[in-house]
């Protein structure tokens, strides 16, 4: 065996490798298993003792060597890949920030959510139902039936099913979610229901789609001042104020006995709203108790049970706190309108703004 040609030709194959996986089958055509240096060690068995140590010792030198270079051409060559990967991927940070813009959190989600909030902290579970009803969810039931003139004042958007011809309504109010709710469930209940309620009207206070958020308390003993108490805490935890000038006006609603309306002072002041102070008036919710002809069509014993009920307007209580002042701008989707009224969402810091 010619070891230093062996030697030579080794070298000279390793110094000539440009990548990783030709130095890899080198390596193994040498020092795997099967490899020209492990095939020799092994036929070391067969000579004589003092040949074995000779050739054993140059076999072992020739091994290191091979090993060495190999070696130190894999570093060579992860070398030249890195070098090729960094000039390849080189940043320009002369280049200015990308600029990036933040959504906003439009006013009415984020007054449902604050309302949500508050009601949940007294206990209030949040429950929903579709927009498209039925008559007798959105009116019947709810102790209006045909022809009762309480359905004059809703201006009431009809559909009919074209499969079965039945007579549907986008619902008027958040009020047949009690209805659906009732029916389905035990009492004790207490919910409400933040969503999208229709009704074919359009001014400054009314838009043709608007929110509103129903509540909903069935018990064994609450009564009216349970009603004002939880009414009366929520606003005052929602506009953020000790006082708040308000007023309870009777009023009537069918599928509530005895009735009220609450409305909140305001003074409209050039373009803006300040509210809790001032000498007009903005209705913001209807309630009352649950009219026992309502309990028992769901099939609740109005003798055991009952129960109080409201219903709020949720554009109204944002324009007022928002200050706001005409409703039919929470739709008009004008993005120089969202980015001054809207909201950051938490943990964002806005950079460029919209
Ligand atoms: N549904 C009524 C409306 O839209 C508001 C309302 C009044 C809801 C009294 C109630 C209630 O739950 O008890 O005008």
């Amino acid at each position: 065996m010619d070891f230093s040609k062996i030697e030579k030709d080794t070298l000279e194959q390793i110094n000539s490798i440009k990548n990783l996986d030709e130095l890899e089958k080198i390596r193994l055509s040498y020092l795997g298993k099967k490899g020209l240096i492990s095939q020799e060690m092994k036929n070391l068995v067969n000579l004589e003792i003092d040949e074995k140590k000779e050739l054993g010792k140059k076999l072992n030198t020739l091994k290191n060597l091979i090993q060495n270079k190999i070696e130190s051409k894999r570093i060579e060559i992860q070398n030249i890949d890195l070098n090729k990967k960094m000039l390849d991927e080189k940043l320009d940070l002369t280049l200015p920030p990308r600029n990036y813009s933040n959504g906003k959190i439009h006013p009415i989600s984020q007054t449902i959510n604050s309302v949500i909030n508050i009601f949940s902290g007294m206990g209030f579970s949040v429950a929903d139902g579709p927009d498209i009803e039925t008559d007798f969810h959105n009116f019947t039931a709810l102790n209006i039936p045909p022809n009762h003139p309480a359905r004059e004042m809703q201006d009431t958007f009809y559909i009919t099913n074209e499969k079965n011809k039945e007579k549907l309504v986008l619902r008027t109010h958040t009020s047949p979610v009690q209805i659906r709710t009732m029916m389905n469930k035990e009492p004790p209940i207490k919910i409400i229901v933040p969503g999208r309620t229709y009704r074919c009207d359009s001014d400054s206070t009314h838009s043709p789609m608007f929110h509103q958020c129903e509540g909903l308390l069935i018990d064994k003993d609450s009564n009216m001042a349970h009603l004002k108490g939880c009414l009366i805490d929520f606003l005052k935890n929602f506009f953020e104020l000790d006082e708040l000038k308000f007023r309870f006006r009777p009023s009537y609603f069918p599928f509530t006995e005895p009735s009220a309306e609450m409305d909140i002072a305001y003074r409209k002041e050039k373009n803006t709203f300040k509210f809790g102070e001032g000498e007009d008036w903005l209705e913001i919710l209807g309630c009352g108790m649950v009219n026992p002809i309502v309990l028992e069509n769901c099939g609740i014993d109005s003798k055991n049970y009952k129960g109080f009920a409201f219903g709020l307007g949720i554009e109204r209580i944002a324009m007022l706190k928002y200050g706001i002042a005409d409703l039919r701008s929470f739709f008009e989707t004008d993005l120089r309108w969202i980015k001054h009224y809207g909201f950051n969402p938490l943990n964002l810091t806005s950079k460029s703004g919209l």
